[in-house]
């Protein structure tokens, strides 16, 4: 039995990207996190939907850990497909935004 109440129903867009900007002590036995390299993957996404206008289309969410814990870049996942990707840079921000699978 579920203890909270669903207020609304939104519809999911057709790409709903999670980037992780999760941060760590540099000291971490898992390592620093994304944590830059996600807030800059992540800003670079943004800019792009609202160059293209596509706040209906693309949804992009700012994440903690996704489980994967890249030495360099950040971790992305793309749904409804569930792919992820490790190692995102700024520059694969425009490919993962595409509608079709990169
Ligand atoms: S810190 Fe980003 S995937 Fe774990």
């Amino acid at each position: 039995m579920w203890h909270i109440e669903r207020v609304r129903h939104v519809p999911t867009p057709p790409l709903h990207l999670f980037v992780c900007a999760n941060r760590r002590s540099p000291n971490d036995p898992l390592g620093p996190g994304c944590g830059d390299a996600g807030e800059a993957v992540y800003a670079a996404m943004k800019d792009e939907v609202a160059r293209r206008g596509a706040y209906r289309t693309i949804w992009i969410a700012k994440t903690h850990c996704l489980g994967i814990c890249p030495k360099r870049g950040c971790t992305v996942v793309r749904y409804p497909s569930g792919d992820v990707f490790a190692e995102v840079e700024v520059a694969d921000a425009a490919m993962l935004l595409r509608m079709e699978k990169p």
